[in-house]
């Protein structure tokens, strides 16, 4: 257990009722944000203290902060569901703990208590309540995140760190909740490699992944589909999200976890979730050349992305230099619906939650 204790600094000034519900009409994803933050600091000679709920402000940094040249860094992303009781849950909290000490041994920095971590998210939650949106595809967004702080120029990880959580009132990530998407599979860029980083939740691997984004939005799609680094043949993930492909004999297929794929916590509960469904679930690798070819035989009905931003979402068309097709009707298929009915509901607190995944706030 972390002896790190928040003192609480509402914010002096906090917007009116009035302004907050006209912000939240229709939010987005990630621009609208709440009163607070939660921070805290590391030292090597102090370990973590000076944790607060303070009111959100511009952070201030030297010019040479180490992440801003050698981009130490990581993130988590996870939200508050307003239950039907009025209160407000998280899903799974403890889990992205620790992915998120994980991430801070893969990056060299220093890691966050996973108790710490899961206060943080509780106080926000706590503080900001009345930004949780109260709609069907709605729920408070949560962004913890660490930079290394030390001033200095040397290459080595950083002796410094602040650890930062925000909150932003979303809708659902893509513009149309009920529709499919159009996936593009990326030829020429990668996103991670055997040995690298790709396990890990640090910005370096969004930014590197922004061409091949940039290249899927110029040609009208709105996620970039990743192969593997050393084969360009098996289908890994999304940009931000994992990837499940459902057959025709009651399979679900997903790729198994590396050191080039972010392990989901929603991909995690998907499997859980379609194992008790009944579905033979299989976590094998699968390639590009037998996405096409299972479509093209009718062996393969269903595509869909999951994350926590995403929660569930069907694919139904795929493009590429030499692909373009479509999968069933396009529309939103009968597993990709049921798997999202179980996580949404477990999600909100309108199921049994049988795994300890739901956790109240208040
Ligand atoms: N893969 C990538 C690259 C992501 O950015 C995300 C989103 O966090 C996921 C997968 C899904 O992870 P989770 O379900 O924990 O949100
Ligand atoms: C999430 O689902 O939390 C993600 O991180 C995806 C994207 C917004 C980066």
């Amino acid at each position: 257990m972390s002896d790190l204790t928040f003192e609480i600094q509402s914010h002096p000034a906090p917007r009116s009722a009035e302004e907050r519900a006209a912000l939240m009409v229709n939010p987005g994803f990630g621009k609208v944000f709440t009163d607070h933050m939660v921070t805290a600091r590391y030292t090597a000679a102090r370990g973590w203290h000076d944790a607060r709920v303070e009111a959100r402000a511009p952070l201030q940094l030297d010019p040479a902060a180490a992440v801003l040249h050698y981009a130490q860094e990581i993130f988590e992303g996870l939200k508050a569901y307003r239950t039907v009781d009025g209160g407000a849950a998280l899903f799974r909290p403890e889990a992205n703990a620790l992915r998120f000490r994980r991430s801070a041994e893969r990056m060299a920095m220093a890691p966050l208590p996973e108790d710490a971590f899961v206060e943080a998210m509780r106080q926000l939650v706590s503080i900001d309540r009345a930004w949780i949106p109260d709609t069907p595809d709605g729920s408070l967004y949560l962004r913890p995140f660490m930079i290394a702080s030390e001033t200095f120029l040397g290459v080595k990880p950083s002796s410094e760190y602040l650890f930062v959580t925000i909150a932003s009132a979303v809708g659902s990530y893509f513009k149309d909740p009920t529709g499919t998407v159009t996936v593009w599979v990326s030829e020429h860029y990668t996103r991670a490699a055997p040995g690298g980083t790709g396990a890990a939740k640090c910005g370096g691997n969004y930014a590197a992944s922004l061409a091949a984004q940039a290249e899927a939005a110029s040609h009208g799609c709105e996620q970039v589909v990743f192969l593997d680094a050393a084969e360009r043949r098996y289908v890994e993930e999304l940009g931000g999200m994992n990837v499940f492909f459902v057959f025709d004999d009651g399979t679900l297929v997903t790729p198994p976890l590396s050191d080039s794929i972010l392990p989901g916590i929603t991909r995690d509960s998907v499997l859980t979730l379609a194992r008790e469904a009944g579905l033979n679930v299989k976590e094998t690798p699968y390639t590009i050349d037998a996405w096409r070819a299972d479509v093209k035989a009718g062996r393969l009905t269903e595509a869909f992305a999951c994350g926590t931003a995403a929660v569930i979402t069907p694919i139904g068309r795929v493009r590429g230099r030499e692909d373009d097709f479509t999968i069933g009707d396009a529309v939103a298929g009968p597993v990709a619906q049921r798997l999202r009915a179980l996580l949404v509901d477990i999600q909100r607190g309108k199921s049994n939650d049988a795994h300890g995944w739901f956790q109240k706030v208040f």
